[in-house]
């Protein structure tokens, strides 16, 4: 039988960096499921449709085959067999994601395909929704929040431009599936912990 820790929370607030930690820990895959709604969206710009065209944005996500692969204890995600990890980070995919992810259709398929991966391994699985939508019946959740401040400054220190705040305001305002804390994951505050801090607290909740 199979686990899953679920890890929500904003952008940048350094949750793919503390799930990956704990896959590790645990020796359980790290799933990334921001790159699955960030693959959805570079197939949507590959196919040059508007991204507020809904029906397009299915047809496009449709077409391009989005599927999610384990490799090294990590998701990777590919659209046709072809990974695309490297394109996600780009700008152009921080500014449309958030509408490609409010596509009711599109978050059905990814959705689906995140359970699955618990028929064959246990998980850390990081999102926006784990906790509320994909495992909510998992004993074992996390939401790590920061400052915006300290997020924005992450995030920079990536070397990245990005909307952060832009994204937060459309993650938690769309109808489907809105960024929040589930009722019963434990809220981590990390704007003045550092990554170690943060990992150690979810090892001390998790009695490990
Ligand atoms: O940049 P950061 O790592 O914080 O974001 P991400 O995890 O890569 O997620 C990118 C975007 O995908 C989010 O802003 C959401 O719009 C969307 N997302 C979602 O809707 N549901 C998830 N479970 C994960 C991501």
């Amino acid at each position: 039988e199979h686990h899953v820790i679920a890890m929500d929370g904003p952008a940048a607030s350094g949750k793919s960096s503390v799930a990956g930690a704990i896959a590790d820990r645990f020796g359980w895959v790290f799933v990334n499921t921001g790159n699955m709604y960030r693959a959805a969206t570079l197939a949507a710009l590959r196919a040059e449709v508007d991204v507020n065209d809904k029906a397009a944005v299915i047809a496009a996500v449709d077409e391009a085959e989005v599927g999610v692969a384990v490799v090294g204890g990590r998701s990777v995600v590919t659209l046709k067999g072809e990974a695309v990890e490297d394109e996600l980070k780009d700008q152009s995919i921080n500014l449309a994601v958030s509408h490609v992810a409010a596509v009711p259709e599109v978050r059905e398929k990814l959705v689906a395909m995140q359970r699955d991966l618990l028929q064959e391994h246990s998980l850390v699985m990081e999102g926006r929704d784990i906790g509320t939508v994909v495992f909510p019946e998992t004993p074992w959740k996390f939401y790590i929040d920061a400052s915006e401040e300290v997020r924005a400054s992450r995030r920079g220190l990536q070397g990245q431009a990005d909307a952060v705040s832009e994204r937060d305001r459309l993650d938690s305002t769309r109808k489907v599936a809105p960024l929040k804390a589930a009722a019963d994951a434990v809220v981590i505050d990390s704007t003045e912990l550092s990554l170690e801090q943060v990992v150690e607290e979810v090892l001390a909740i998790l009695g490990a």
